[in-house]
């Protein structure tokens, strides 16, 4: 009778062993941690930037992702949130043949305005490492010049953005950086640009539509491509000059652009902006977490709308058909 008991004991605790055990090793699968679904098709109002009042951006989209403007934060607290967590954030540009001249301007002016007090790594993509001109940068703050191929025509460049990013995330990023941001080199930064920025997947209005109908948006409009957008579709346009956010959901992003470019390839098809209409295409049915304002993301040729009280980043006047040719 006692051994019966014995083993019966013996064996509850077994039991009991292996599941604690099975519990200790277990990866926790939170409540909140679903895979990721792309929003699915559907048909809704766009959402105007200038809708509410004429100089009074819109704050929120109807996806409930926060718009960034001067006067929707407050930096000081902002501050006291993100400095404890002693973050990286990357800043991934492109800078192939004559762009490497707006190496030296860019970097500068990063390092006067792009997340002041952070970690930062710059990775500057070259087909000339020679030509990239040693700036000084501040205490945490690291420049890495990564060599990439040098491909001749400029369409062809452009589309392996992208790509590039994607593998270089896979190689070293996702071990170096935090947030990633990816955006053209051709461009200054005029004012700060902290971490009111920083959230899983940011997109960046472009200046040239946000006050336009989608219908007007400069989306691939032709069925073959993958980059397809009806006319019926469409939140924001955004710029393909800056895009960024969690260096995991960047990965995902860059690769998902990435495969949409290749099919497009394997049927002889170029999306009428390149990267940036795939771009478009998937912020449709992946929709950014944080919205950056055309602050984030100017033109110096055009004039500062009263809607837009500073300039945080802005293209350069330049010459385009000197520079790519
Ligand atoms: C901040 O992070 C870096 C690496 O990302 C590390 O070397 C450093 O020790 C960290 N600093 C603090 C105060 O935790």
């Amino acid at each position: 009778m006692r051994c019966h008991r014995l083993v019966l004991g013996l064996g509850f605790c077994l039991v009991l062993g292996t599941a604690l055990c099975v519990l200790c090793n277990m990866k926790l699968q939170y409540r909140g941690q679903k895979p990721f679904q792309p929003v699915a098709p559907s048909q809704y109002p766009q959402p105007k930037l200038l809708e509410q009042r004429p100089t009074e951006l819109l704050t929120l989209t109807p996806w409930l992702a926060p718009i960034v403007s001067e006067g929707t934060f407050n930096l000081d607290l902002l501050q006291r949130i993100y400095q404890p967590l002693n973050l990286t954030t990357g800043l991934a540009v492109f800078a192939v043949g004559r762009y490497t001249h707006f190496v030296q301007h860019f970097l500068e002016s990063a390092e006067q305005f792009f997340m002041r007090g952070y970690r930062v790594c710059y990775y500057v993509f070259t087909d000339d490492p020679e030509a990239i001109p040693p700036v000084p940068l501040g205490p945490g703050r690291l420049l890495s010049v990564i060599p990439v191929q040098k491909h001749s025509r400029w369409e062809e460049m452009s589309t392996r953005r992208m790509e590039t990013i994607s593998q270089h995330i896979a190689r070293r990023a996702h071990q170096e950086v935090d947030y990633l941001f990816c955006v053209h080199v051709d461009m200054v930064f005029r004012n700060p640009w902290g971490p009111e920025t920083l959230g899983d997947l940011v997109a960046a209005i472009h200046p040239g539509y946000y006050a336009v109908p989608r219908q007007q948006f400069p989306y691939e409009r032709r069925h073959v491509s993958t980059a397809f957008v009806a006319d019926t579709e469409g939140d924001f346009y955004y710029g393909g000059a800056v895009f960024g956010g969690r260096v995991d959901r960047v990965y995902e992003f860059t690769r998902g652009c990435h495969m949409a470019i290749l099919a497009d390839k394997a049927n002889g098809i170029m999306a009428a902006w390149r990267e940036e209409s795939h771009l478009n295409r998937r912020f449709i049915s992946h929709k950014p977490s944080k919205v950056l304002s055309p602050e984030y993301l100017w033109d110096d040729r055009k004039p500062r709308p009263p809607s837009l009280k500073l300039i945080r980043f802005s293209t350069l006047d330049k010459n385009t058909n000197w520079l790519r040719s």
